[in-house]
């Protein structure tokens, strides 16, 4: 029996890869905006966007890649320190608004460590998951079902996201070493956003 139109289902790879286009379209979309409210609310879309896109990753994908890519320990664990890296700064914009001098700065620079480190996981991680024989509509199932899920949820307060991984001993101590690098730094000028942190 032929099998007519039906669509070959999606591999993960290829479910991630619409993640990075449409955040991608997102950056694009704050470089040409000129209006504080629509800068706004782009931020919080790419910010949302990243969340979801950085939690799949961290429990659907990554541990796969890690178990059964070539290469896949090292791999992860870079990749999780760019992931740090952008939840640095996405929790500095979160508490940041529309009018805040140094928006357009923070939003280019983590518009250059997110290509960054989509370059690296379309180049080199996804090649290698190809490669590893895991099954990857299955995963591709899994990442949307955990998307979705996360969607519908609100988009939690940025310190907790700073929080990577499974490190159940010093779950409060990453946080705290993030927190005195932040003091160093300009202190945010706008909290309204900002969520008390779980003490
Ligand atoms: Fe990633
Ligand atoms: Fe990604």
């Amino acid at each position: 029996m032929p099998r007519g139109k039906a669509k070959a289902a999606m591999d993960v790879t290829e479910f991630l890869h619409e993640d990075h286009m449409k955040v991608s379209e997102l950056f694009f979309q704050f470089s040409k905006a000129e209006d504080e409210s629509e800068k706004e609310d782009l931020v919080k879309q790419i910010l949302t966007e990243l969340h979801v896109h950085a939690k799949v990753e961290e429990e659907v994908v990554y541990p796969t890649v890690e178990n059964e890519a070539e290469e896949g320990e090292e791999l992860v664990g870079e990749a999780e320190v760019e992931h740090k890296m952008i939840k640095y700064l996405m929790a500095e914009l979160s508490q940041m608004s529309g009018e805040d001098e140094e928006l357009d700065a923070k939003v280019t620079v983590l518009c250059e460590l997110v290509k960054h480190h989509v370059r690296e996981e379309e180049k080199e991680m996804f090649k290698k998951l190809r490669e590893s024989g895991a099954d990857l509509e299955d995963l591709a199932e899994q990442a949307k079902e955990r998307k979705e899920e996360l969607m519908a949820e609100p988009l939690p307060s940025m310190n907790a996201t700073l929080e990577i991984g499974e490190e159940e001993e010093e779950e409060g101590e990453e946080v705290e070493q993030i927190k005195a690098l932040d003091t160093k730094r300009a202190p945010a000028r706008k909290r309204s956003n900002a969520r008390k942190r779980s003490a």
